[in-house]
């Protein structure tokens, strides 16, 4: 699968976030080694912490199948927002300890604009395990 098919997929995905607060629908999608590929997008509640970023949702439905840091080969994540969309701060974080650090991230939105990145680029001096 390559960087055009996955976003697609974290497209199809976006179609199902539950967002009727924020109207703010994202879709992510995580490409495994083996070729499998595990959607997620944004769920939102009435009490607004509760929210789950689609970022989360697409590596914890991946977790949920056995998989691992070592199987993830590429990630994209896409929104209908005026640049490519970025994680947030929390889903940077979640990714730093996850999501191999060199691997790339598509970042996309709905006009086809696609920023390729990594959690190195996203998270410097990140806060990990070792630190503890
Ligand atoms: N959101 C994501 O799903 N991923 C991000 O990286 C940015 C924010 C969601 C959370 C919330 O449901 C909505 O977008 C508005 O913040």
């Amino acid at each position: 699968m390559d960087k055009t098919q996955l976003i697609e997929c974290a497209k199809e995905a976006r179609e199902l976030s539950y967002s009727p607060y924020s109207h703010f629908a994202v879709g992510a999608a995580v490409l495994c080694a083996d070729g499998s590929v595990y959607p997620g997008a944004n769920v939102e509640n009435s009490s607004y912490p509760l929210c789950m970023c689609a970022e989360r949702n697409a590596l914890y439905n991946a977790m949920m199948d056995g998989k691992t840091r070592d199987d993830f080969v590429a990630f994209a994540l896409i929104a209908d927002s005026t640049e490519p969309c970025s994680p947030c701060g929390a889903c940077r974080q979640v990714l730093s300890e996850l999501y191999p650090e060199s691997a790339p991230i598509y970042m996309a939105n709905l006009k086809g604009d696609v920023k390729e990145t990594t959690v190195l680029e996203l998270l410097p001096f990140a806060f990990s395990g070792d630190d503890l």
